[in-house]
């Protein structure tokens, strides 16, 4: 087979310009960012889902969420079903003047191709378009039922998932689902993800007064909410670094045999880490003893996102009535997402010194996941992976988190084959965001290989002998 391949090659260029028009919309998910851009892109979505050659395409919706967009192509009769998922949203540009290159104009550079979105995960959204067009265009048809969803709101938390997955888990039903999300390994190194972290996160808020009072008039007595709140902060964290919440290891499912040694097999090193992601000479890596990737894939963490008091433009001799930050805790198989919002809202609250007012908003959780990679649809995505990379492919974790897939795979029951076209040196989440361009079509090229070797597997049979998807609770 040939000619479908052939037809990604002649289109490098094509998909590199489907992919630019997408970057092009500042499609912001986030509260306070405007939501008809997130319309705009869920309809640049599907126009493009309709040019490349799918049918029944619509804007799904449920209330207060942003739009998804869905489309179909189901005429391989008696043949399996895929479910192909990506998300159009994106996160915000951050600190603009960071950026080498204007965050939302796509621009080709050193192999690479930068922008906001340009890899997560507008990415995803163009290599499904790409391979199911170089199908269409070459063969007239597909291999299999193809069905994609392409989410509006999976940066803030996918908030609104259950009542989507309620209103349409049958027009979703498959056989396998593809979610085109995540990260290789590096660089030309094709990976199958098979552990997600979990994510809980809240805002946190320290209050000592109705105003800010000048810190000479006042200062001595008055308790300061940015020190109070710096105590609580610090308070989770011991000297190395370990999380100090009390009990927070206790559920941590720990790693088998097998996936110990497949872990050791990869020989990462601490001085990958630091050279992966540029770690300041002399700065320490913390979080005790163990290997970095097992810290990043099968134990929780936790982060400051942001912490607000005053500002540097407002910076003045006041004490602050008010100081207010962000907290993640990345979770692992076996941890309660609820009991984990519990548990460091109950740690916080006990280290707040001096009677300071505290209160907690936006808490947000959901679990880890993690699937054994065996059965036939795991298998074919190997083999397609592995041909459309020239390079054997690997099955690895991650530290980041799609709330969807558990929940996907479970009202599906269907296997979730994960995998993705950022690499360590993407960018996601900050300033300077990009894709590698090499990649990108070697993802598009085992996406085409990969319709075909799902197409070849028995629909119903594929799905009973497909391992389940395991769910933390
Ligand atoms: N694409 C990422 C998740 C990801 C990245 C998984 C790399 C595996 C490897 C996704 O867009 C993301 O950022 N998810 C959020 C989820 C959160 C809002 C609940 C995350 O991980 O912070
Ligand atoms: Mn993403
Ligand atoms: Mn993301």
């Amino acid at each position: 087979m040939n000619s479908p391949l052939d037809y990604a090659e002649k289109h490098r260029k094509d998909f590199i310009e489907d992919l630019s028009k997408l970057v092009a919309i500042p499609s912001v998910s986030f509260p306070g960012f405007p939501p008809e851009t997130v319309e705009k892109s869920a309809a640049a979505v599907a126009e493009l889902l309709k040019a490349r050659g799918l049918e029944n395409v619509e804007i799904l919706r449920v209330p207060d969420a942003h739009p998804y967009v869905y489309a179909d192509w189901l005429h391989a009769p008696g043949r399996p079903t895929v479910l192909l998922y990506a998300h159009h949203d994106v996160q915000p540009a951050g600190r603009e003047e960071k950026w080498k290159t204007p965050p939302f104009v796509a621009t080709e550079k050193d192999g690479r191709l930068w922008g906001r979105g340009t890899a997560d995960d507008k990415a995803g959204v163009i290599v499904h378009t790409s391979a199911i067009a170089s199908w269409l265009r070459a063969e007239g048809k597909l291999p299999l039922n193809v069905k994609v969803m392409i989410e509006g709101e999976e940066e803030i938390g996918s908030g609104h998932l259950e009542s989507f997955l309620q209103k349409y888990a049958k027009k979703l039903a498959a056989d396998f689902i593809v979610l085109t999300d995540t990260s290789n390994y590096d660089v030309g190194v094709p990976s199958i993800t098979t552990a997600l972290r979990g994510l809980v996160s809240m805002d946190v808020e320290v209050r000592t007064a109705d105003h800010p009072l000048h810190s000479g008039m006042w200062g001595g007595p008055l308790p300061d909410p940015a020190l109070a709140l710096s105590k609580m902060l610090a308070s989770l964290v011991d000297d190395e670094g370990r999380i100090a919440i009390p009990g927070i290891y206790k559920n941590v499912r720990p790693l088998t045999k097998l996936e110990r040694k497949s872990l050791e097999s990869l020989r990462y090193s601490d001085k990958d880490f630091r050279a992966q992601a540029q770690v300041l000479p002399g700065v320490d890596l913390v979080g005790g003893k163990a290997s970095p990737l097992e810290k990043m894939w099968r134990l929780p963490s936790v982060s400051v996102n942001a912490i607000q008091v005053s500002s540097r433009k407002d910076c003045a001799n006041i004490i602050n009535e008010s100081a207010w930050a962000h907290v993640g805790l990345r979770l692992v198989p076996d941890m309660d997402a609820k009991a984990a919002v519990k548990a460091l809202q109950d740690h916080l609250r006990k280290h707040a010194p001096w009677g300071v007012k505290v209160s907690f908003s936006n808490a947000h959780g959901s679990p880890a996941w993690l699937v054994d990679p065996e059965g036939p649809a795991f298998e074919a995505a190997a083999r397609a992976m592995t041909e459309g990379f020239g390079r054997e492919a690997v099955f690895i974790g991650s530290g980041g988190s799609i709330p969807f897939v558990g929940p996907f795979g479970k009202v599906l029951g269907a296997p979730a084959l994960l995998i993705g076209v950022e690499d360590p040196y993407t960018n996601p989440h900050s300033e300077n965001e990009s894709l590698h361009l090499g990649d990108f079509h070697k993802s598009i090229r085992s996406a085409i290989l990969l319709y075909r070797e799902l197409g070849k597997l028995p629909a119903k049979a594929a799905r009973r002998a497909a391992p389940r998807a395991a769910v933390a609770a």
